[in-house]
């Protein structure tokens, strides 16, 4: 048993296609005001044309190599945390493989929404400290504005696309690495945000697609409340399994849902907002990928430094939900 994991190195791919508030209230019943109020939002992005999901993933996984010092083909396993993958069969981690040229690895996709990353880590976390891989990527890519109803004000506005990566591996300093993980969920919450078509409850047919099944539905209130109340709770089983108080956390990497979200939670855990990285202004809700961009981002600005107590937390479709503690 290896005592602990670490991340080994960081890295994004997002698109270069830059959408404001105000070219939404362009194509939807919107205005800067409301969204820059009610979320924080100030801009997102979005995919280019010809570009998909396994494409912004491989090249997250790709500057996440770089940045820990290895090669793709120095990789033992690939874990990808997504709700928008290339297709429903097969997993988009092997097309990621193929982009990388690599094959022969384990690659596969898990369903946690917006949770998918932490999901992700906390599975790398344990492949590494049982002693089975050594170098695992763990991606969180979401390409939703592919799928979103883009007349629906309620959700287009909210979210944008990108991938984030790091690579997991043994740590050489045991009191450095991945600390703790907690991952939760709760099915009785799944109605309030779903993509009821094209699965066996709603087939993809002629009616479904007219009925917009295959689109983002959400009760935005209900699932504000559940993640303020999730992320504080499960911030806080972090803090309690390592001994720490809320005065120890250096950095708060949180999933960029909605600005007041982090704030409600920051005030529950008694954290002063300074104390979280924040960058849904600039790319709105990408689910999977918020909390991989917000670490790759924090960590190339340096405001993360060796030693430093970093909290992970995210909540998503579910409701799936969870948090991580490490000491970089
Ligand atoms: O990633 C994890 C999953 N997602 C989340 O964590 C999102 C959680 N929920 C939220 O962030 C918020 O609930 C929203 C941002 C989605 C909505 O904010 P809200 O303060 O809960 O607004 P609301 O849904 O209660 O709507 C208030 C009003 C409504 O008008 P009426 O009924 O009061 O006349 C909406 O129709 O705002 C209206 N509205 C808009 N107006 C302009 C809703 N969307 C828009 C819009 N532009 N885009």
């Amino acid at each position: 048993m290896v005592p602990r994991a670490r991340i080994l190195g960081t890295g994004r791919g997002v698109p270069s296609r830059v959408v404001s508030n105000d070219d939404l209230s362009r194509i939807v019943d919107t205005n800067d005001a409301w969204i820059t109020e009610r979320t924080g939002i100030k801009e997102r992005r979005l995919i280019e044309d010809g570009r998909v999901t396994s494409d912004l993933a491989a090249e997250a996984a790709r500057n996440a190599c770089e940045s820990a010092g290895i090669s793709p083909s120095e990789l033992d396993c690939i874990v990808l945390g997504t709700v928008t993958p290339d297709m429903p069969m097969p997993a988009t981690a092997v097309y990621v493989q193929q982009k990388l040229g690599i094959s022969g690895i384990p690659a596969f996709d898990l369903s946690a929404a917006c949770a998918g990353f932490l999901y992700g880590l906390t599975i790398a976390d344990s492949f590494v400290r049982a002693g089975q891989y050594k170098r695992v990527c763990v991606i969180g890519v979401e390409v939703l504005s592919r799928i979103l109803d883009w007349t629906d004000r309620n959700t287009c506005v909210l979210f944008g696309d990108g991938a984030g990566a790091v690579i997991v591996g043994p740590s050489e300093d045991p009191s450095r690495g991945i600390l703790s993980t907690h991952i939760f969920a709760d099915g009785g919450c799944a109605q309030h945000l779903l993509i009821p078509g094209g699965g066996t409850v709603h087939p993809t047919t002629p009616q479904s697609v007219a009925d917009k099944l295959h689109h983002v539905k959400m009760n935005g209130r209900e699932i504000f409340k559940n993640a303020v109340k999730n992320l504080a709770s499960a911030s806080i089983a972090a803090l309690e399994a390592n001994g720490m108080t809320a005065a120890d956390v250096d950095l708060v990497v949180a999933h960029q849902a909605n600005l007041r979200i982090i704030e409600a939670v920051a005030e529950r855990i008694k954290l002063p907002l300074d104390r979280f990285h924040l960058n849904i202004q600039r790319y709105g809700n990408t689910s999977s990928a918020s909390v991989p961009i917000a670490l790759d981002e924090a960590l190339r600005e340096g405001k993360i430094q060796p030693g430093m107590r970093i909290l992970f937390s995210a909540l998503g479709a579910g409701l799936s939900w969870g948090s991580a503690m490490l000491r970089w």
